[in-house]
């Protein structure tokens, strides 16, 4: 199942065919090739200074005790359906930059970047990203031995989406549940806040 965006004006098949199930296919491994082609695509996108302040704890399915591990740092409701992903990963941003210490303002920016850009990838390869912001911080931090100056911002599911259009529970529905946006003249101002450019 792909949930195409219905959008106003055109744009590339790869930003509107990317969506983020709840359902995914436990039993349909992601193949190493994919995964690392994943990785690399994230490792390309751009960063302030090109400072790369993205890091990534991975936990493959088939690795029963780190997936399990990497699961419970994410919060209950997020384990209910994340718990099916091939593949589980944490991201996390190095708040500080590598050169002198000081305070990186875009460093959790740039994970989004890099997330974005693994996303895309995956989208390419008919694999889905369900990004989390639901997670436990402080049981990834001891769990992974995080250091102080980074910090665990996201959990990531990625897998293949469970296209089966006749189930009827909760995760299920919400995956056949039409993705909505704001209109461009929300968001897009011109001259004054709140006046819309289109
Ligand atoms: C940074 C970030 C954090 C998110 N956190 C969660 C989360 O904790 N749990 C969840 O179910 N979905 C989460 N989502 C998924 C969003 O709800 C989803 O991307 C949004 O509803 C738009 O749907 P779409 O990605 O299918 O277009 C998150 C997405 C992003 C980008």
């Amino acid at each position: 199942m792909i949930k195409k965006a219905n959008t106003d004006y055109p744009i590339h098949e790869l930003i509107e065919n990317r969506w983020s199930p709840y359902k995914f296919l436990p039993d349909r491994l992601v193949p190493k090739e994919d995964l690392f082609s994943l990785l690399e695509a994230a490792r390309w996108a751009p960063s302030s200074y090109n400072e790369q302040p993205w890091r990534f704890i991975i936990a493959p399915r088939e690795q029963t005790e780190e997936f399990e591990k990497l699961l419970s740092c994410l919060v209950k409701a997020n384990q209910e359906w994340a718990k099916n992903a091939s593949v589980l990963m944490l991201g996390i941003t190095h708040l500080t930059f590598d050169r002198n210490g000081k305070e990186n303002k875009a460093a959790m920016h740039d994970l989004g970047a890099s997330v974005s850009h693994l996303s895309f990838e995956a989208t390419t390869r008919g694999i889905s990203v369900h990004q989390m912001i639901g997670i436990d911080p402080q049981k990834a931090r001891e769990g992974y031995a995080i250091p102080e100056n980074f910090e665990a911002l996201i959990a990531i599911a990625i897998g293949y989406p469970d296209s089966n259009e006749t189930a009827n529970d909760t995760l299920a529905i919400r995956d056949r549940t039409p993705r909505v946006r704001k209109t461009i003249s929300e968001v897009v101002f011109f001259k004054e806040w709140g006046s819309a450019f289109i």
